[in-house]
């Protein structure tokens, strides 16, 4: 999610570090910082103004003291800590002598934070990312180098992080570790380098290394050294890299959007992470409103447009079922027009990933004037939403800069699935056994969707066979009708073909009408509660004469013989079910918006964040 550039040896330090962050921007950030090892020690400087913060960087870099032998530099996306320039990185320890930047999430820094503050280490920021400069510190006082002062931090340390750090004491050394979050080391003509990814190293490395998990990097001007968790030297892992620059912000896929399309295991990874318990409980950290509050809400209310507006709905499934709350789920530009009917017991939460949708701010205002509960599921930190809520549960899917919603809709699904989870356990409709054992499939999804991801590599052969198409339903029933929903949507989006969404139960009071020879049906046939009733309606609809493409469940032979092409996901729990069914309708509608030569990152006549009613 942020970006991480260092640079030790090269002539220009400065500069190439300012230069490595503005081919990191594409990530999206919103703070930057830099480290610079000049003459009398470590000079930071750190700006948070947004999209603005790398030109206040490179005016406060243009003032740094003397001559500069290394330094690191961070983009910032934030995660836990609203952006602001004390939460920017680089971080630092106590007396200012080492400096820290990190991409990831570290799961136990609370626990990390306490037992340092109680050791009598002043923590300034609101990050999790801060005890990793304190914990190489204390290590270091201890006598380490500060190689090993990396290796004994990563061991006190839980989640994801890759991260580097640089010390006063040896100015031209940068130590570079990692853990799920990825890092690359690298060398060039008597300069070492480290980043969070390669377009920052472009035209400059001329060997680039992949770190693994738990390893440590010494990068100096003379090259690389990289030892396990254990301290035993290891050989990385050479990374051979053709990418022009334009293609590696791309991660080496055509577009954003397919990137983001990929990067759905993270997202997912993200968002669960340190909120599935060990012991079986949902933990939420930035919830803020009362356990007591929450116990006596007596509805939910859910606002949100678009892919927004989808998470919503299969989350009214899953919240009803679950936590025994009723839940009403409004078109957010429709709410407050209607005059419902809200008070101090009401639960109103938005789901925006932006967090700046105009007519979802407008919901929960209108909800706040009447005493509801606000509660938001973002993906910016400290976004318009985020502030004026009571609560918040941020989805950790990172940037998302294709216009078409995908890695963020995911997020926001789990997201809203603990949060049904978390909410059932407040009011023990759900027993403890019941919820953990919930959690333990939860934690399946990362690895099922990416296996859903594998499984849909040959979708565009499947897409081209229904290239000539013009008319496309999508079907489901319970939570396949919310996966309809998107799946329409994301075809109408990118490839502007006609599509319809319809509870598959609905279709023959009415479209059933529209369908003859030649029209796409897109049924989600997984195996949840109504397979039969929906496996009924596949029936009218191939009577109709529609050519029928249906999502099952892997293996499921029955199912696809109903079928003129099958998509292949894998299977979890029913209610878990949208995470995984949606990701072949998402590659669907990329492949034949790429079969119609469409830009699909910025499909006409949208915009990624809709600020006007
Ligand atoms: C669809 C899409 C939009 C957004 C909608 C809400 O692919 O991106 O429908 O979901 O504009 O945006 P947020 O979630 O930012 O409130």
């Amino acid at each position: 999610m942020c970006g991480i550039i260092g640079i030790t040896g090269c002539l220009d330090v400065p500069e190439a570090i300012l230069e490595g962050l503005a081919r990191l921007e594409y990530r999206g950030y919103d703070s930057a910082g830099v480290a610079l090892q000049v003459e009398d020690g470590l000079w930071v400087s750190r700006a948070a103004n947004g999209s603005k913060s790398l030109a206040d960087l490179r005016r406060a870099v243009s003032g740094a003291p003397g001559s500069c032998r290394a330094g690191i530099g961070h983009t910032r996306w934030a995660t836990h800590g609203k952006p602001s320039e004390v939460n920017a990185h680089p971080h630092q320890d106590c007396k200012g002598t080492l400096a820290v930047v990190h991409n990831g999430i570290i799961e136990n820094h609370f626990e990390i934070a306490a037992k340092l503050s109680a050791a009598g280490h002043e923590l300034v920021s609101s990050t999790d990312s801060e005890v990793l400069a304190h914990l190489v510190e204390e290590a270091i006082a201890e006598g380490a180098s500060l190689v090993d002062a990396v290796r004994a931090c990563m061991k006190k340390v839980r989640g994801s992080l890759a991260m580097v750090v640089v010390h006063a004491s040896d100015p031209e050394l940068m130590v570079a570790a990692r853990r799920v979050s990825p890092l690359i080391v690298a060398t060039a003509d008597a300069a070492g380098l480290v980043a969070s990814d390669v377009p920052a190293l472009l035209g400059w490395a001329t060997a680039m290394y992949a770190l693994e998990d738990d390893e440590v990097a010494e990068v100096s001007p003379g090259g690389v050294l990289v030892s396990d968790a254990s301290g035993a030297r290891v050989e990385p892992a050479r990374l051979e890299v053709d990418w022009d620059v334009g293609a590696a912000q791309k991660g080496g896929f055509d577009d954003f959007m397919l990137k983001e399309i990929h990067e759905q295991p993270d997202a997912v990874a993200g968002t669960l992470m340190g909120r599935l318990s060990p012991s079986g409980e949902v933990l939420l950290d930035e919830m803020r409103i009362d356990d007591d509050e929450l116990r006596e809400v007596e509805k939910v209310f859910i606002v949100a447009c678009g892919s927004s507006y989808h998470a919503g709905l299969v989350a009214k499934y899953a919240m009803e079922h679950w936590a025994r709350t009723a839940v009403e789920i409004d078109i957010a530009s429709e709410f407050r027009y209607r005059d419902p009917i809200l008070d101090s017991r009401t639960l109103v939460i938005g789901v925006s990933q932006s967090g700046e949708t105009l007519d979802t701010l407008q919901a929960i205002r209108y909800a706040r004037r009447w005493n509801a509960k606000v509660l938001v599921v973002s993906n910016v930190v400290d976004s318009s939403m985020a502030r004026e809520a009571d609560g918040v549960i941020y989805t950790r899917a990172g940037p998302e800069i294709g216009v078409a919603a995908t890695k963020t809709f995911l997020a926001q699904l789990v997201a809203l699935e603990v949060l049904s989870l978390y909410l059932a356990g407040l009011r023990g409709t759900l027993y403890p056994a019941e919820i953990s054992g919930l959690l333990d499939s939860m934690r399946e999804l990362p690895a099922k969707v990416a296996q859903a991801l594998e499984g849909s590599k040959d979708i565009f052969d499947v897409a081209a066979r229904f290239a000539s198409a013009e008319e496309f339903f999508f079907i489901g029933r319970h939570v396949g009708y919310p996966v309809a929903l998107e799946g329409a949507l994301k075809l109408k989006e990118i490839s502007y073909l006609h599509a319809e969404g319809y509870p598959a139960g609905e279709l023959k009071h009415g479209p059933i009408a529209l369908l003859e020879e030649g029209t796409v049906v897109v049924g989600i046939a997984t195996r949840t509660r109504l397979w039969e009733k929906m496996m009924a309606n596949v029936a009218e609809v191939r009577a109709r004469g529609a050519m029928v493409v249906l999502v099952a469940n892997d293996g499921d032979e029955e199912t696809a013989a109903l079928a003129d092409a099958t998509l292949w996901v894998p299977s979890t729990h029913p209610l878990f079910a949208p995470v995984l069914d949606v990701i072949p309708l998402q590659l669907f509608a990329y492949a034949l918006a790429r079969a119609r030569g469409n830009d699909v990152d910025r499909p006409r006549n949208l915009a990624k964040t809709v600020t006007v009613e």
